[in-house]
């Protein structure tokens, strides 16, 4: 058994890995300021004696530096994530201040440490599929969607600095497109979220852009399978890891698979297009993204994405209902 701490254990990812890591005998400390999500995803860890929850801000070392000096890991995830529709302020704050000071806490007494990155930070880059060495091609930065990218850039480099000047053993999860039971009920959470939403309630579905681009959708068991693996694989000190599944899907034909998960094969969306230009300020989306997992089946005992697109959405989409059911018990 050890001792974990998690950041941002109250959202989707952070309180998927506390479930597993408490079912397999772990303890966690799970910390999150509850910006974005409340303590509904943690109602099964909260009865559980190896769950303990802690309220407070990555950024405050009052906090931070007592939890790491508990614990034999650290699992970093609390992040503000891409500003499609907001500033880009907060996530450079909480992205970049936020992992300095997660790496520093645990620099002090050499603690193994995880923190999250993203597939967007190979940015625009045209040569798919990404492998982990393949370049970050980001743009302007008057392009404030690119801050996501650059505050987990900024975070990756702290990463390696803190390993290389403090002898921090340190790895880096890479996500790609996760999707699940915890997710959050809006786009931060991605396409599916909002579709299933509105597929639910009948209503029509807004494509960004063109709807052509396409990514890959990885189901929560899959990533957090990945996540345990690299916290228990000491091979993984030092390296940068794609995690993610690498079946391609455009987001109108998403859009349509979960439509008829719902309304039957037959049974056709109403697709709205919905133009970059109205998220406020320039917007610059990306038309593919797929990970080279080369690297994760190779340190991580043949790790491979193993929940299809189809079995994941059903899932996803009775969990949102019965979510959706709870709030606004008319509306599905
Ligand atoms: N979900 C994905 O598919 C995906 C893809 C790529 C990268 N990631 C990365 O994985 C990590 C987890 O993502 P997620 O989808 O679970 O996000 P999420 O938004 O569901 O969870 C993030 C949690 O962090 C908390 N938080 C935010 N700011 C905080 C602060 N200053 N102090 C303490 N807690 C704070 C929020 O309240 C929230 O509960 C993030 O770092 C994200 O960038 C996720």
């Amino acid at each position: 058994m050890r001792r974990i701490l998690i950041t941002g254990a109250a959202g989707f990812l952070g309180s998927n890995l506390s479930e597993a890591l408490v079912a397999r005998g772990d303890e966690v400390i799970g910390l999150d300021n509850f910006s974005e999500a409340g303590q509904e995803n943690l109602t099964t860890l909260l009865g559980s004696e190896r769950f303990s929850l802690v309220e407070g801000d990555v950024r405050d070392q009052a906090t931070m530096q007592p939890l790491c000096d508990r614990v034999d890991a650290v699992v970093h995830l609390a992040a503000w994530k891409i500003p499609r529709y907001g500033n880009a302020l907060k996530t450079l704050d909480v992205n970049g201040l936020g992992s300095y000071q997660v790496l520093s806490c645990a620099a002090r007494r050499g603690v193994r440490t995880l923190i999250a990155s993203t597939s967007d930070i190979y940015g625009r880059n045209p040569q798919v599929p990404f492998h982990e060495e393949s370049a970050s091609v980001i743009g302007s930065s008057q392009v404030k969607r690119w801050s996501y990218a650059i505050s987990k850039l900024f975070a990756e480099h702290l990463a390696w600095a803190f390993q290389q000047e403090h002898n921090l053993p340190v790895s880096v999860m890479r996500y790609f497109g996760g999707y699940g039971p915890h997710q959050r009920l809006s786009w931060t959470a991605g396409p599916q979220s909002v579709f299933i939403t509105n597929a639910l309630h009948g209503e029509p579905l807004p494509l960004h852009g063109t709807g052509e681009q396409r990514r890959t959708f990885t189901y929560v068991s899959d990533l957090i399978d990945g996540t345990t693996r690299m916290l228990d694989e000491p091979r993984t000190i030092g390296e940068a890891i794609n995690l993610g599944a690498t079946t391609e899907t455009r987001i109108v034909d998403l859009a349509r698979l979960i439509w008829q998960l719902i309304h039957g094969a037959s049974s056709e969306p109403q697709l709205t297009m919905v133009p970059y230009e109205s998220f406020g300020g320039r917007y610059e989306d990306v038309q593919r993204r797929i990970p080279d997992v080369s690297k994760a089946q190779q340190l991580l005992g043949g790790l491979t994405a193993s929940v299809s697109l189809e079995q994941g959405l059903a899932q996803t989409i009775a969990w949102q209902r019965q979510q959706l059911a709870a709030r606004q018990p008319s509306s599905v």
